[in-house]
């Protein structure tokens, strides 16, 4: 078992292979935190917590002076009583106030870990892989209980938490407040790592040491963001990519978020991570229940690389479904930023058959198929073919791709609704909107209300017809706008605060049917590129389009932020035209190459305008990838150079699990003349294997990572070099 209660101490042990995390009851009522650390096999107390009079801590009305819920470490803190740190949990009584007493109640310890009602989650695919403990603690006042989930993984260092309220009295409850984990650390000695950007320039990793008082980054936008990403890390001391304590907290959500952490008079911080409190609220009424999302916690204690490589194998095998799950993503072409709005059946064919030559296995239909769509002004929500652009409908041009010996995928944007539409037409309430205003666009565009049932429903008709009728093995699901004006139209004026949420839920709900029905499609979530890559999306959707930026120097910082928590498996990586659409850089195809080839791999330009040796190039790159492509379905991802540290230089290393076969890739991004020379030390090899370098030598894996491989000289401006490394 994973979790062990022990009584006489009342106490519990959660166990991950390297870690302990301990709770206490103290005095039979308060689970306090002792602290989450390196393995320990029985808690003597030789750290314990201390409690003193502390002036302006206020004390229970049962308790001595010397003993306040504002100066111990609490695993959940309830507003209102004498916990005066940022709280967990803030709820308004049916009198108005905010006022809560969470005490203990009773626990279970069971086998295996329950999936989330209608949340994403991580599952299992046995109960021998973790324990579950639910800690319930209760409200005597209002009869309010509060389930603490903890899940802990025996062969992860991972502890996944979530929280669900049941209104168990008789008074209408509101939730103003209720976040998924809190966290309360001993000393503040550590550095927040976040993931923060912009459309185009998503997750650069940002570092700052922690300081008194609150630090956070949020999403108000509707969505996860490309603004924030809902991750954070703190990484202890002088820890760094392969050395020292990192703790990890990522939020399986795709909605508003906050992550925090708010450093108290003592120096400690308390992270905190759940659904924006910021323009939420949530009925409770009494008998019923709120469930929150879920946060996967990891610890480490070898840096930030074996951080992320936790997070790589959890989410890839217990966070992504469905049956390319576990199966190589195919190479794609897409006709986006070879044709914009601009082409018709037989501009596609034409691209296809090119690409068919090329080796390529997938063509993906991008915006402009459907209703009157030669812009972005229009059409959104009409899900039928453009009669012009497909005289023939979908299923003509698809099977004339078919006949090329690719396989045929297709754009949509199931959440949106276009003012010029025959949707909109019919139905103008079915947007997100706030009945007394009028409506802000963006992209020229408003948001479907995916928390009414009928909304719904029509959409996961409307897309089923679509993939039932036509041979459409993979589907791009789009989302180009943030929400405004956030109210729907069927909920009661005091349940409008809960629209952002219940349209999350809605979206997944929508997700779970549509990908249920059609396992064997692959579908890649996409929000103006990496507006919504998060873990609640991945349990739908196995992979993202990282960014509509596809120029290969700007990838490189995009994805090695990415890679702190997602595995590339899950990343979308194109080779693009140059000059580059996005920043105007002209970056060489070998280069553009080995940087999409990090990723899932595809081409997003018009390969009809390519010379022969282009092509030539293309041809290769392409017999190239199906060859290693096996390396970003199951291999380990090690950051060879700091991205944090230097951003002239990038290295990544993927290695298979037997460690038998590894690749390298060097980027050198700015270059002067006459620099020094550069050598670089592998990670991840057997060190008692030998390995070969592109098919030449014999060296050790001792070798190789203590003392490196030496670089080229000279190294030139946004080159490119890989290294196959290959046991003998
Ligand atoms: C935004 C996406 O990120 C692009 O790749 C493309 O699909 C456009 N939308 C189409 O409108």
């Amino acid at each position: 078992m994973s979790i062990e209660y022990i009584d006489s101490q009342k106490l519990f042990h959660l166990k991950t292979p390297s870690s302990s995390y301990f709770i206490r009851l103290e005095k039979g009522k308060h689970p306090v935190h002792l602290g989450w650390h390196g393995a320990i096999k029985n808690w003597g107390g030789s750290n314990d917590i201390q409690c003193f009079d502390r002036a302006f801590s206020p004390n229970p009305r049962t308790e001595e002076r010397s003993f306040s819920l504002d100066n111990i470490p609490l695993e959940y803190s309830a507003w209102g009583r004498t916990d005066l740190r940022t709280p967990s949990l803030q709820v308004e009584g049916a009198d108005g106030s905010m006022s809560l007493d969470l005490e203990y109640r009773e626990h279970s310890i069971l086998p295996g870990k329950p999936l989330l009602d209608g949340l994403p989650s991580v599952y299992l695919e046995d109960d021998s892989e973790a324990d579950t403990l639910v800690l319930t603690l209760e409200d005597p006042l209002t009869g309010l209980l509060c389930d603490l989930s903890y899940t802990v993984f025996a062969e992860r260092d991972v502890i996944t938490r979530s929280v669900r309220l049941r209104n168990g009295g008789k008074e209408e409850l509101t939730v103003k407040r209720i976040m998924s984990l809190s966290l309360d650390l001993e000393d503040s000695d550590y550095t927040l790592v976040q993931l923060s950007g912009a459309h185009n320039r998503e997750r650069r990793i940002h570092r700052r040491p922690l300081a008194s008082g609150m630090q956070s980054v949020e999403s108000r936008r509707g969505t996860s963001s490309h603004q924030q990403n809902p991750f954070i890390a703190l990484m202890k001391g002088d820890a760094g990519e392969d050395q020292g304590i990192v703790y990890g907290f990522s939020l399986v959500y795709s909605g508003n978020f906050l992550a925090a952490v708010d450093v108290d008079q003592f120096d400690s911080p308390r992270v905190i991570m759940g659904i924006n409190p910021f323009d939420f609220a949530w009925r409770l009424e009494p008998g019923s229940e709120f469930q929150t999302p879920e946060a996967v916690m990891v610890r480490s204690g070898k840096g930030l690389g074996a951080m992320s490589r936790t997070y790589h194998d959890l989410y890839r095998s217990r966070l992504c479904r469905g049956a390319y799950r576990d199966r190589e993503r195919p190479v794609l072409i897409n006709n986006w930023e070879a044709t914009y709005f601009d082409f018709d059946s037989n501009t596609i064919l034409n691209l296809a058959d090119e690409a068919s030559r090329l080796g390529i296995e997938l063509f993906v239909l991008d915006d402009g198929w459907f209703g009157e769509r030669d812009n972005d002004l229009t059409s959104l929500g009409d899900w039928f073919p453009h009669k012009k652009k497909l005289p023939g409908g979908i299923r003509s041009l698809a099977e004339g791709i078919l006949e090329k010996g690719m396989s045929f995928g297709i754009w949509v944007e199931p959440e949106m609704i276009s003012e010029k539409s025959r949707l909109y037409e019919a139905h103008p309430d079915w947007c997100i909107r706030v009945k007394r205003r009028n409506l802000s666009t963006g992209r020229s565009q408003l948001v479907l209300d995916y928390s009414r049932r009928d909304v719904r429903d029509y959409i996961v008709g409307i897309l089923s017809d679509i993939l039932r009728d036509n041979p459409v093995s993979y589907v791009k699901w789009d989302m180009n706008r943030h929400l405004t004006e956030v109210g729907s139209a069927l909920l009661p004026a005091e349940r409008q605060r809960e629209t952002s949420h219940r349209f999350v839920l809605g979206v997944y709900d929508v997700l779970e049917r549509i990908t249920s029905a059609f396992p064997e499609v692959l579908f890649e979530s996409c929000s103006g590129g990496g507006g919504r890559f998060d873990p609640g999306m991945l349990y739908y959707m196995p992979q993202t389009w990282t960014s509509d930026n596809t120029d290969a120097i700007s990838r490189l910082s995009i994805q090695a932020g990415t890679s702190l928590v997602y595995p590339p498996l899950t990343m979308g990586a194109h080779v693009s035209a140059v000059p580059n659409h996005q920043t105007g850089r002209t970056v060489s195809l070998k280069t553009r190459g080995a940087v999409a080839m990090g990723a899932n791999f595809g081409y997003e330009l018009n390969l009809l305008n390519l010379s022969a040796d282009e092509k030539d190039q293309i041809k290769e790159q392409v017999a190239e990838y199906k060859k290693r492509r096996h390396l970003i379905l199951d291999g380990s991802h090690y950051r060879l150079i700091e991205p944090w540290k230097q951003t002239d230089r990038y290295a990544w290393m993927t290695v298979s699990p037997d460690r038998r076969e590894a690749l390298a890739v060097f980027v050198s991004v700015h270059t002067e003349s006459n620099h020094p020379y550069g050598s670089l030390k592998l990670k991840g090899l057997d060190r008692d294997m030998s390995y070969s370098i592109n098919g030449e030598g014999s060296y050790g894996g001792d070798e190789l990572m203590e003392s490196g491989i030496r670089l080229p000289y000279p190294l030139f401006e946004a080159d490119a070099h890989e290294f196959h490394i290959r046991a003998l």
